[in-house]
């Protein structure tokens, strides 16, 4: 399976996979919690694209040798360790799954393919002053989704809303750190600078508290 894996210091990394039509036989290192969710995905895309975001820690971890500890979704979806050590966000989407892994900081990853419909749904999730800066192309657009999906799975908590409460900066189609915030939460007042790479037609951004 062909990954990439990048050591970001000595406390994170993240590691991305290409989704690949296979039999799971090396998922061993799961939990046995992990292993009965996996079980019950029915659905053969869901279960390969859940199986390779867990690959996809275990090598991130692996890089920073640090044993799989497990994990389990709290209340709110996201994934936290079983031993209550360090910080995990998962994402996955067609053909690419990823994780990123901190010793000490909430993080949040995410992948979203550019598609042209995302010029269409902007009202949906960016906020006026973001809809005067954002140039009509998807791959700008795409950026700004996946920063403020980056910057959700950081804080973790669902009913914070993209529109309202997770307000981006301008940036340009080229930059490759977004800076942002979340307003008007309980969980507002911090500011976030999102990393952005992108692979093939795939905007990848991730966040460290
Ligand atoms: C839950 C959500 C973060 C998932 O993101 P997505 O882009 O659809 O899917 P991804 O593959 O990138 O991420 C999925 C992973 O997010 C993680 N996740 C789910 N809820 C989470 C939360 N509250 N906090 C952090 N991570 C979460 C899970 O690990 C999941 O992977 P898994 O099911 O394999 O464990 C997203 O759909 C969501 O609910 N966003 C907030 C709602 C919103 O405002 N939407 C836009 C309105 S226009």
């Amino acid at each position: 399976m062909q990954t990439k894996i990048e050591k970001i210091d000595s406390s994170s990394a993240l590691a991305v996979k290409i989704i690949e039509e296979q039999e799971y036989k090396d998922l061993e290192f799961l939990s046995f919690r992990e292993k009965l969710s996996f079980a019950n995905i029915s659905h053969p895309d869901k279960k390969r694209e859940w199986a390779t975001a867990r690959l996809a820690i275990f090598d991130a971890l692996q890089q920073l040798q640090i044993p799989y500890p497990g994990f389990f979704k709290d209340e709110h979806g996201k994934s936290q360790s079983m031993n209550g050590q360090g910080f995990v966000s998962l994402t996955h989407t067609l053909g690419f799954a990823g994780a990123i892994f901190h010793r000490e900081q909430p993080v949040g990853i995410d992948m979203d393919l550019i598609r042209e419909k995302i010029l269409g749904i902007g009202f949906r999730f960016l906020d006026p002053q973001e809809l005067n800066f954002l140039e009509k192309d998807p791959a700008h657009y795409t950026m700004a989704w996946s920063a403020k999906e980056s910057i959700f799975k950081c804080q973790g908590k669902r009913g914070v809303s993209f529109r309202e409460n997770i307000l981006l900066e301008p940036f340009a189609p080229t930059d490759q750190v977004i800076k942002g915030k979340i307003r008007g939460t309980d969980f507002a007042d911090h500011h976030y600078a999102v990393e952005v790479r992108r692979l093939e037609n795939v905007i990848l951004t991730y966040t460290i508290w």
